[in-house]
């Protein structure tokens, strides 16, 4: 399913936070979304996702404008897990996971067994299996992050929206993450910070500054020290590695002598 944002515009205080951003993200594809701190990256997820509404501009979800369609419909069909995500209430890891279903389920749909192989599944694509019961607000910031990922999968959604999911992630798990999500070959848009696994795990990248889009592409149309310089102000050099073929970037700050 092809997930579309057209002119997208959102302010704040008269100020532009999202400032006229056109994309367009292919069916089971996956997008890298870089940007500085305050770019824009997670306002933009949240218009994508109709968790804020745009000034000016629409979303198009599969063949559908987005504001057509019910939060229920959009809720079976787009994920978003959140850069700050949380539970209010003390729940155990899997009735947190368990919430994912609620826009499947109804009043002539209750709990079912699939709804319950549908969690088991998650939990253990993940590796919470072994968690099920423990109280959200016992887990490390890794595993509360791997286990939002297991609601938005228990959605079992078409398209999958990530706000930087790797962030409280040991480097395994940032790996395992990123090449689950590329295998289960939804339609993804991930923010991002690490230019390296971004290279690594994305199709296309988009790079935001100050609201705008300023650059889409390959990551190897995109990831130049030039663009990296003007957005984050850092010199670096880019290669691609012998090792795995992608490209990596290296950063060069003022360092003491080694
Ligand atoms: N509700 C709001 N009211 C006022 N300003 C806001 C609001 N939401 C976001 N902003 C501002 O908009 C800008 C973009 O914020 P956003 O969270 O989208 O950035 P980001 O690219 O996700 O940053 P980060 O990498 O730090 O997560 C920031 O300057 C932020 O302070
Ligand atoms: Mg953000």
């Amino acid at each position: 399913m092809s997930l579309e944002g057209h002119e997208l515009r959102w302010m704040k205080h008269q100020t532009p936070i999202v400032d006229d951003v056109t994309l367009t993200v292919q069916p089971h594809e996956t997008l890298g979304l870089l940007g500085p701190n305050g770019s824009g990256k997670s306002s933009l997820l949240q218009l994508l996702a109709s968790l804020r509404t745009p000034d000016t501009g629409r979303v198009r979800l599969g063949d559908m404008p987005l504001r057509h369609q019910s939060r229920r419909r959009i809720a079976r069909r787009l994920a978003l897990v959140e850069q700050h995500a949380t539970t209010e209430a003390d729940l155990c890891v899997e009735e947190v996971v368990q919430l994912g279903r609620t826009p499947h389920r109804g009043p002539l749909r209750p709990w079912q067994p699939e709804d319950e192989r549908i969690i088991r599944q998650v939990l253990e694509r993940v590796g919470l299996a072994g968690m099920r019961r423990r109280r959200w607000h016992t887990l490390s910031g890794g595993e509360r992050q791997r286990v939002q990922l297991a609601r938005a999968m228990a959605q079992q959604p078409e398209v999958l929206l990530l706000d930087e999911p790797t962030n409280h992630l040991d480097i395994q798990h940032q790996l395992d993450l990123l090449a689950l999500i590329r295998r289960l070959a939804l339609t993804s848009v991930i923010a991002l910070h690490d230019l390296n696994l971004a290279a690594m795990f994305c199709d296309r990248l988009i790079v935001m500054h100050r609201g705008q889009l300023v650059a889409e592409g390959t990551p190897a149309t995109v990831l130049t020290p030039a663009l990296i310089h003007e957005v984050y102000g850092v010199t670096a050099v880019v290669e691609r590695s012998p090792h795995h073929g992608r490209l990596q970037v290296h950063y060069l700050p003022d360092l003491p002598p080694a």
